[in-house]
C-alpha cells in the first residue's frame, strides 16, 4: 500500500509525509522534488521557462512512473489533483488523504517563503483564497480522508494519518 497526501501549498504535506513515512518504515517521495531532480532546474524555474501547463504535464509523467510502486508516502504538488487523470492514478496508489488548512492559516505559514511560483503577485492573500476556493471541491472530491490542520501541529497530524492508514488494516 502507498499513502497519498493532497493539499494545498503550505497544508503541511511535505513535512507531515515525512513524519508519516518515518513512524510507519515507508519511502517518502515528493513529487515536486522528482520533478526538479528530473528536470534540474527549480519548479519557479520551470514555470518561468515552459509555463504552467508543462509543468502539469511533468506532473503527470512523475505520477505515471510511480504507478506500480508499494510502501511510499507521497506528497503531491498542491496542483496535482487538477487533472482527473491524476486523480485516477493517485486513487490507484493508495487511500488519498487531504491535508486541509483555511486561506488565512496558508497565508501565514507561507508569507516568507518564495519558491512558489503561483503565489509571486501583489496579493498573495486573495490569490490564496481565490484558488482555494476554485479547488475546494477537487481536493475534498479526490480525498478519503481529510485532516483540518489549522490548529494541529505536524506532530498532532501526523498521528492522524498514522491512524487513519492503520484502522483501515
Ligand atoms: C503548486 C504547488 C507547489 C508546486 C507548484 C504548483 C500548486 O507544490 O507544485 O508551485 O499549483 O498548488 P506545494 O503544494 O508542495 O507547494
Amino acid at each position: 500500500m502507498n499513502i497519498v497526501l493532497i493539499g494545498f501549498m503550505g497544508a503541511g504535506k511535505t513535512a507531515v509525509g515525512q513524519k508519516v513515512a518515518e513512524e510507519l518504515g515507508y519511502k517518502f517521495v515528493d513529487t515536486d522534488e522528482l520533478i526538479e531532480k528530473t528536470a534540474g532546474i527549480s519548479i519557479s524555474e520551470i514555470f518561468a521557462a515552459k509555463g504552467e501547463d508543462y509543468f502539469r504535464d511533468l506532473e503527470t509523467k512523475t505520477l505515471k512512473n510511480l504507478s506500480g510502486s508499494k510502501d511510499l508516502v507521497l506528497a503531491t504538488g498542491g496542483g496535482m489533483v487538477l487533472r482527473s487523470e491524476n486523480v485516477k492514478i493517485l486513487k490507484q496508489l493508495g487511500p488519498v488523504v487531504l491535508l486541509w488548512a483555511d486561506p488565512e492559516v496558508i497565508f501565514e505559514r507561507i508569507k516568507n517563503e518564495t519558491h512558489r511560483p503561483l503565489l509571486k503577485v501583489a496579493d498573495p492573500k486573495a490569490e490564496i483564497t481565490n484558488i482555494l476556493k476554485f479547488r475546494q471541491p477537487i481536493y475534498k472530491k479526490a480525498a478519503d480522508f481529510v485532516v483540518a490542520t489549522d490548529r494541529l501541529s505536524v506532530a498532532e497530524v501526523t498521528e492522524k494519518v498514522v491512524d487513519y492508514v492503520k484502522n483501515k488494516g
